[in-house]
């Protein structure tokens, strides 16, 4: 894959918009068991929440797809020689995977009537969210202990 000397102003928005909404999604999701239910029964559903976490999750498949389209045709920085960036880039393939595969888990189950895969999209989804949060605390610890300027790769174009 082609590599730059850092991510352009697309790739950094669609960084935090799928943060965001993956962030949203995970916090507005009481009661979506329920909803679930009773879209599938053919009834009113009543759970307020339901259409925001529906519709933001949506959004988060599509930016999904286009953050990994770009990353893909215009490629990113080079990952930091050692275990350590071993390990970073493991986990941007995971993360790559999950925000892919939790919304499309959670759109067969409400589009698709598919009930069953209601339960490993709730989990998946908690384990992308406790993944997501080791990630960030790994932007931290650059940015604060080893002072290396990481975190400015998302945060200003190159
Ligand atoms: C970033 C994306 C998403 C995240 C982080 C997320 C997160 C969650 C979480 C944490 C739950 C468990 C809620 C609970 O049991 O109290 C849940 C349930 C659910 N979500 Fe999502 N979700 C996402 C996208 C979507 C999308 C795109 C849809 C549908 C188009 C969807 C539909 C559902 C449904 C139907 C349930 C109930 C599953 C069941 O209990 O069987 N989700 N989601
Ligand atoms: C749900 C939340 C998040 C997801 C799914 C996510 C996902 C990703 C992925 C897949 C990459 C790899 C980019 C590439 O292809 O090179 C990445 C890079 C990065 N993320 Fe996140 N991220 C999230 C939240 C955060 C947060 C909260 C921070 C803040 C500390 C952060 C900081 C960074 C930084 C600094 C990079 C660049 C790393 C580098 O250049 O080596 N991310 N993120």
């Amino acid at each position: 894959m082609r590599t730059t000397t850092g991510y352009s102003s697309a790739q950094i928005l669609l960084h935090w918009g799928v943060a965001l909404g993956v962030v949203f999604n995970y916090f507005v999701s009481e009661g979506m068991g329920r909803a679930l239910d009773q879209n599938l029964g053919g009834e009113a559903v009543t759970v307020g929440v339901a259409s925001w976490h529906v519709w933001v999750g949506v959004a988060v498949l599509v930016l999904a797809v286009l953050r990994i389209v770009l990353r893909l045709t215009r490629g990113g920085p080079p990952p930091e020689p050692g275990l350590l960036g071993k390990v970073a880039s493991a986990m941007h393939g995971l993360l790559y995977v999950l925000i892919l595969l939790v919304p499309a888990l959670g759109a067969l189950a409400w589009f698709g009537a598919i009930d069953a895969v209601g339960e490993p999209h709730a989990l998946l989804a908690n384990v992308m969210v406790i993944l997501a949060a080791l990630h960030a605390l790994g932007g931290f610890y650059h940015h604060l202990v080893l002072k290396d300027g990481i975190l400015r790769r998302m945060l200003r174009p190159a």
